[in-house]
């Protein structure tokens, strides 16, 4: 049984998992190492279908965080995108892809991008490969060839893993684009095997900048979420 039992709501649950959101420019300063390891180390506390623990977590930082960063914008700069993923649009139903698109509006809007500026959209995603300034970034990766099952079990080592980073007062952002360079990631990081699923920029977050203070709501519970009795 649970040590906790939720008789009122839970202050800390709250604080953590509303506390966490995504986060787009970074200052420079690193994570002390200390820090960093004890992060991933709460992180793998993560459950997984029969404790499996199907991923693979590279992480990046100092040099080689440079020299990744250069790799992947010279990747983007000739065309080079590799996706172990497959991904295609028409994949959301039409109420997600409303979501998408309003959530798009809110980021491009806080950016001074406006909807019609694919080239300014363009440059931001260049942009964005080099993790947002952050100091690190991590790469989860999706051992075996479960597809959905596997990369379920890696999802849920990644909203441990955003937690545990909020818990520690580390900011973040998961960055599917980064999962579009994967062959680039494995070149450079010396990987071999496994499935890139996205990939994770953290640090601290420069408060000061606008892309920082979007907001994101959430369609109520009841059009996402059915009660049976
Ligand atoms: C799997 C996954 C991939 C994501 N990929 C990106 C990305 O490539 N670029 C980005 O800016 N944000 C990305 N995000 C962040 C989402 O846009 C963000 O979580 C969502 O809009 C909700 O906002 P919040 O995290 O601030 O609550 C990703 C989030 C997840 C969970």
């Amino acid at each position: 049984m649970s040590t906790f039992v939720a008789t009122e709501p839970s202050g800390w649950a709250e604080k953590v998992i509303r506390g966490r959101r995504a986060t787009r420019a970074f200052r420079p300063d690193p994570v002390p190492e200390d820090t960093l390891r004890r992060i991933f180390a709460l992180a793998a506390a993560a459950p997984s279908n029969s404790n499996a623990q199907p991923w693979q977590v590279e992480v990046v930082s100092g040099a080689a965080r440079q020299r990744l960063a250069a790799a992947l914008r010279t990747a983007h700069a000739e065309g080079r995108t590799s996706a172990d993923f497959p991904y295609a649009e028409e994949m959301y139903a039409p109420v997600h892809r409303a979501r998408r698109a309003a959530f798009g509006a809110e980021l491009y809007g806080a950016l001074g991008i406006g909807p019609d500026d694919h080239a300014g959209r363009a440059a931001y995603d260049a942009e964005s490969l080099a993790f947002y300034g952050a100091p690190h970034v991590a790469f989860l990766f999706v051992h075996g060839d479960g597809e959905a099952r596997l990369a379920a079990d890696v999802g849920a080592y990644l909203q441990t893993l955003l937690l545990a980073m909020t818990a520690y007062g580390v900011d973040s952002c998961p960055q599917g684009l980064l999962s579009f360079y994967a062959d680039t990631v494995r070149a450079e990081l010396g990987v071999t095997g496994g499935k890139l699923l996205v990939g994770v920029s953290f640090g601290h977050a420069d408060e000061a900048a606008p892309v920082n203070r979007v907001r994101t709501g959430r369609a109520p519970v009841e059009s996402t979420t059915a009660f049976h009795h």
